[in-house]
């Protein structure tokens, strides 16, 4: 048994996206996150997602591209200006999950389930690699001009932005359901 990775999962937590800061993965650790993001079950490799990165000066370009668009059909004070724009510059990482279904036999449904274990398996490669992350999906995932400025196609959605890095401080944990009230033996 490898009780190393049982107690991985076990304690498993994510930390709010400012609260994470430097170092973040290097160019290696991100190409092991990303495959080990895609090595998960996908019915008929149909391989129905893609992923976009954000580093550097990307993320301040995004954010401030976010926030004009938010502008748009929203009041905001400047405190609330100054979130939207800094909305990615915490996380030295910030990747992308893409959902892009295929026209097939293979449902949508089983798609984008598939399409959910990548984005846990990012959460997880980058605990293993040492590092903390968030999923978030916020306004942005579904706003259609964000979507537009990220280059999705017409059929595509966004799973999550995976905000990744070091924590500045470690959350409590949080309430964890009660499998006892979740499962049934069928008998
Ligand atoms: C699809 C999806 C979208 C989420 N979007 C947000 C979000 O926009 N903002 C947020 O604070 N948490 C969001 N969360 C929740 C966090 O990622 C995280 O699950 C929560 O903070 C509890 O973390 P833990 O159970 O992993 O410790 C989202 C979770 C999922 C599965």
């Amino acid at each position: 048994m490898n009780n190393q990775l049982i107690n991985l999962l076990k304690t498993r937590r994510s930390v709010l996206s400012k609260n994470l800061s430097q170092p973040g993965p290097d160019e290696q650790q991100l190409q092991s996150i990303l495959e080990i993001a895609a090595r998960v079950p996908d019915h008929r490799k149909l391989e129905p997602w893609r992923f976009i990165v954000l580093q550097g000066d990307a993320r301040k370009k995004l954010g401030k591209k976010f926030c004009q668009i938010r502008l748009k059909s929203c009041d905001l004070t400047t405190e609330q200006i100054k979130a939207e724009q800094s909305r990615y510059n915490h996380a030295p990482t910030v990747i992308v999950v893409v959902f892009s279904p295929v026209e097939h036999k293979t449902p949508v449904f089983e798609q984008l389930l598939s399409c959910g274990a990548v984005c846990q398996h990012i959460n997880l490669a980058s605990l293993a690699l040492g590092f903390n992350s968030q999923w978030v999906t916020n306004w942005c995932s579904f706003d259609k001009d964000a979507q537009k400025e990220l280059g999705l196609k017409p059929h595509e959605s966004i799973a999550g932005f995976f905000h990744i890095g070091t924590a500045t401080c470690i959350p409590n944990d949080r309430q964890r359901p009660d499998i006892s009230q979740k499962t049934f033996y069928y008998s």
